[in-house]
């Protein structure tokens, strides 16, 4: 998969793509993740990727005649249709289900907004879907373009390894709900005991136990996801 991200700070993204298992997958050539820095595509002597929104108001948007010639420089670098997104607040959640839906895409382009957002005339001319990864406002759309991508790069086939399955994690396919405690070693700490079902071998018991805890951690904490379902 192709995943490039347009963005005034190409440096933020260093750490997250060289690191871990992002690393592996760039390695392994599963995941080719890049960004495509969009002051070149600045307009006047200064590259202005900004300006101030008609009728008034605060704050800057991003400027369609740079956002759009950068997405179209981008979609040049593979055969395929891009799906286009765009990062922001007023966008429709970001959920591990539209990360399913954006990890069968073979090329996904992520505008980062910044300032108060994209000229609109930017998202109709690229057909760009608007995803907000929750209801917080942070600085600008980077460490939601990272997110996206860290999502979308773990359901992608062989980039996960054996032991670190994406199958029974929260909110997965299987069942929608949150993930109940986990335990490893040692089997006691500070007078606190692991459950004695998880120590006994029975793999029914502890698959009875699992459901019971993730639907129960779910009512506690996420009622809503529940409520999804019904
Ligand atoms: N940019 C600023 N806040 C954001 C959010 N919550 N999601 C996506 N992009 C954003």
């Amino acid at each position: 998969m192709i995943i490039q991200v347009v963005t005034l700070f190409p440096e933020m993204f260093e750490g997250v793509w060289g690191s871990s298992i992002l690393k592996r997958a760039r390695r392994d050539g599963r995941l080719d993740v890049r960004t495509v820095p969009l002051r070149p595509f600045g307009v006047g002597p200064h590259h202005q990727t900004d300006d101030y929104p008609f009728g008034g108001g605060v704050g800057m948007l991003m400027r369609t005649d740079v956002v759009v010639p950068a997405v179209e420089w981008a979609m040049l670098h593979a055969a395929h249709d891009a799906r286009v997104v765009f990062t922001s607040p007023q966008g429709r959640l970001f959920t591990q289900r539209v990360a399913e839906v954006f990890s069968q895409h073979p090329h996904l382009i992520i505008v980062a907004g910044h300032y108060e957002g994209v000229d609109e005339r930017a998202r109709v001319l690229l057909e760009a879907d608007e995803v907000s990864i929750g209801d917080f406002v942070l600085t600008g759309g980077e460490l939601a373009a990272m997110v996206m991508v860290d999502a979308i790069a773990r359901l992608l086939p062989g980039v996960l390894g054996a032991a670190e399955g994406a199958a029974d994690d929260s909110f997965s396919r299987e069942h929608g709900w949150l993930e109940g405690p986990q335990y490893t070693r040692p089997p006691e700490y500070r007078g606190l005991k692991v459950p004695g079902v998880l120590l006994g071998g029975d793999h029914e018991a502890v698959r009875h136990y699992r459901e019971e805890m993730a639907r129960l951690w779910t009512r506690e904490r996420r009622p809503d996801l529940l409520e999804d379902q019904e």
